[in-house]
């Protein structure tokens, strides 16, 4: 994503009052009324979505909208079925989930390689992950399935850390035409960290924890998250990571969180974890003021398109993070409470009379309209679901049903869309698909100059 280079897209739709249109009520106290309320708030965010229609691409979100948010969208649709129950975008989900996922199944699709950061992939990983842990319904059994996608991801992911700088960590961009090679940042590490400690509590692939815990000791040692105090947007390994870009932003801290917490799930409540993911809770406070989320750029007036989405994700985090680090309920499903009840008195704008605006600190509709608005607003009403939601399956419990591929998106585990495994492959035939790919993508970009790190 382009969260620091991004123009500030100034989207000035002034709600329109006056209307008479339908307002959203919300009561807590009811289940029918959070339902009834994400689901008019998920109708007004998937009219952005065309990706449906005949002769769109399934999957993307029109301009401006990169297309890691429409991952990211996607991931929220999943949790909306998981949380209300409310199966009528299933199959678009579906549908566009498949689409993305590209040939090899580690959401690389050649469309998207102008755009492809490893945080842009994280998203459709992380979505992924998360039908497997909710028990989404799962594709056709030629297709892809939630789980190897996941670990998809996390195979061609892994292979890129990057021991030459820095100590370690990964860099933002996969390649090296992509302006941010040389920034390693904090979402980019979040998501590889986020998905490797949910891949083995899901798993109990100690694997996965091993290279969480890796991840994390690197973000501490690098000085990019001090625990307790804030996770910073990211350094440069051109001066092998000493100066900082201080910025802090609700989803780097809400990554963490729930990756903190699913270790420490995974791990039966080691008291290490239990530490970082109560630090990581502390941090989630300066996001938050009289118990209401904002973003900093919202004071400011300056969020772009990408940071309009962010309370989404730190919404969706905490609400998970309650689950399965029951801990932390106490702390956090009152701040869900205060939040949504803020978000909702937002929700008064555009044509239909609901869309929601960007500050929920106001108590009126700011005029700033769009997915990210309104995903966060459905993500931290739906998550005051989430003390009657049911757990979160897995094949450690015995529960899960996604059928996982500990090879996926690596050559030896490529699986055709017939759902074959292709053959066992020799080192020697891995470094010439490598080749074949990079040579594939030359043409795609006519030519530019490529190298896959490391
Ligand atoms: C790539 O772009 C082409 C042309 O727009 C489209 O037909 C195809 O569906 C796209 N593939 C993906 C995975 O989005
Ligand atoms: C770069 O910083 C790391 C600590 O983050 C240090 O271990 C390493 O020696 C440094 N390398 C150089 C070339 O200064
Ligand atoms: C655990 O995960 C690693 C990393 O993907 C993989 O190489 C290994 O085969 C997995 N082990 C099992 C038992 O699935
Ligand atoms: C979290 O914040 C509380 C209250 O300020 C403090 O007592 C506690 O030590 C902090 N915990 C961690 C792990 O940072
Ligand atoms: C792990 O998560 C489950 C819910 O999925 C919860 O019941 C259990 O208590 C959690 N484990 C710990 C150690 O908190």
């Amino acid at each position: 994503m382009r969260a620091k280079s991004l123009p500030v897209f100034v989207t000035t739709l002034w709600a329109l009052a006056g209307q008479g249109a339908a307002t959203i009520t919300l009561d807590l106290t009811s289940q029918d009324s959070i339902k009834s309320a994400a689901s008019t708030i998920a109708k007004d965010m998937m009219k952005y979505y065309t990706g449906n229609n005949p002769g769109d691409t399934p999957g993307n979100l029109p301009d401006p909208y990169y297309w890691w948010e429409a991952g990211a969208m996607f991931g929220t649709m999943i949790n909306h079925w998981h949380y209300t129950g409310d199966t009528s975008y299933n199959a678009i989900i579906m549908q566009a989930m498949l689409h993305q996922a590209g040939d090899n199944g580690d959401f690389q699709p050649l469309n998207q390689t102008k755009t492809l950061g490893n945080d842009d992939q994280g998203f459709w990983g992380m979505a992924a992950m998360t039908a497997a842990e909710v028990n989404f319904e799962n594709p056709p059994s030629d297709q892809h399935q939630w789980l190897a996608l996941a670990q998809g991801v996390f195979n061609t992911q892994v292979v890129l850390y990057d021991s030459a700088t820095c100590n370690g960590g990964f860099r933002w961009q996969k390649f090296t035409f992509n302006s941010g090679y040389n920034y390693k940042n904090s979402i980019s590490n979040g998501c590889f960290f986020n998905l490797a400690a949910r891949l083995a509590m899901y798993t109990g692939n100690a694997t996965y924890a091993q290279w969480a815990e890796k991840t994390w000791d690197w973000m501490t040692g690098v000085g990019l998250l001090v625990e307790g105090v804030a996770v910073y947007d990211g350094t440069q390994n051109t001066d092998n990571c000493t100066s900082k870009d201080h910025n802090q932003w609700s989803y780097n801290a809400g990554i963490f969180l729930f990756g903190a917490a699913a270790m420490y799930n995974y791990s039966n409540g080691d008291s290490v974890w239990q530490q970082r993911t109560q630090s990581m809770l502390n941090t989630t406070d300066n996001f938050f003021a009289d118990g209401i989320m904002y973003e900093s750029c919202e004071s400011t007036g300056k969020c772009n398109v990408d940071q309009r989405s962010f309370k989404a994700y730190l919404a969706r985090w905490l609400a998970a993070t309650s689950k399965i680090a029951p801990f932390t309920a106490s702390s956090i499903l009152p701040l869900l409470a205060t939040s949504a009840n803020a978000a909702i008195k937002t929700c008064t704008g555009g044509t239909s009379g609901t869309q929601c605006g960007l500050k929920w600190n106001t108590g009126t509709n700011d005029g700033s309209l769009g997915v990210g608005e309104s995903m966060a607003a459905l993500e931290i009403v739906q998550s005051n679901l989430v003390s009657t939601s049911s757990d979160f399956v897995s094949t450690v419990k015995g529960t899960g049903s996604s059928v996982g591929n500990a090879n996926a998106g690596t050559s030896a585990g490529s699986t055709s869309v017939d759902g074959k495994s292709s053959s066992p492959v020799t080192t020697g035939d891995r470094a010439g698909a490598g080749i074949l790919t990079a040579l594939v993508l030359v043409g795609v970009l006519g030519g530019s100059a490529l190298m896959i790190s490391p």
